[in-house]
């Protein structure tokens, strides 16, 4: 399993230890939640906040928008050196255009979609993108609870990308811990966010090394 701890559950006040903990971590990503209180009823932190962790971090940025018009801003994320950019279905009326602009840019797609969004909503665009990120929150905040119908979404996905010729990988985002997290896996995810059972946990880097063994 891959692991994509969120930034989001991190100390803001003091998020040079934090990024030291990943580097240290054996997590492939680091996933920064962009809020702008317009798509999602909360504001997390921007451009300047991202280009100081980008300086310290050694791992792939995966960085999630929870905004709207995302391709606004295709090129700071390019410039934040990010390798996924993750924008919501839901946000972009014109996606294909957008996932090929992303792509024009350097970077692998992401396309995400609400806990209200039907996977059979992706079967247009799953072989453009190089990931699909399933929502099992509604997105806006950390440590929310685990809506279980996004394991049945992952088998569906599974499935489509299975039967067509698309290699995008899976990931999942909101309530990850161990149990969820093995539930996941076995449905086929890819990748797992984890914020508040990660940060929250007394050793954040055993916890992702947990995580990254579920399979
Ligand atoms: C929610 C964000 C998530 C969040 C997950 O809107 O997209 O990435 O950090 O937090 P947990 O793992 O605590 O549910
Ligand atoms: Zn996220």
């Amino acid at each position: 399993m891959k692991v994509s701890p969120s930034l989001l559950s991190a100390d803001f006040a003091c998020l040079r230890p934090d990024i030291d903990m990943i580097n240290n971590s054996e997590a492939d990503y680091l996933h920064l939640d962009v809020m702008d209180g317009v798509f999602v009823p909360n504001i997390s932190f921007g451009f300047p906040v991202m280009q100081a962790v980008a300086r310290q971090c050694s791992r792939p940025l995966d960085v999630h928008l929870m905004i709207v018009n995302p391709d606004k801003w295709i090129n700071q994320v390019r410039d934040l050196g990010a390798e996924i950019m993750n924008v919501h279905q839901e946000a972009c009326p014109q996606l294909h255009s957008v996932v090929q602009r992303i792509h024009a840019a350097g970077m692998k797609a992401g396309v995400t979609i609400n806990p209200a969004t039907p996977v059979n909503t992706l079967v247009d665009i799953v072989e453009d993108v190089d990931l699909v990120l399933i929502m099992s929150v509604n997105p806006g905040f950390g440590g929310q609870k685990f809506i279980p119908h996004a394991v049945e979404k992952v088998r569906q996905l599974r499935n489509l990308i299975d039967s067509t010729g698309s290699k995008a990988l899976i990931e999942v985002d909101g309530g990850v811990n161990l149990s969820t997290g093995a539930e996941l896996a076995k449905a086929g995810a890819d990748i797992l966010v984890a914020g508040s059972f990660v940060f929250g946990a007394e050793d954040p880097a055993a916890t992702i090394k947990k995580l990254k063994e579920l399979k």
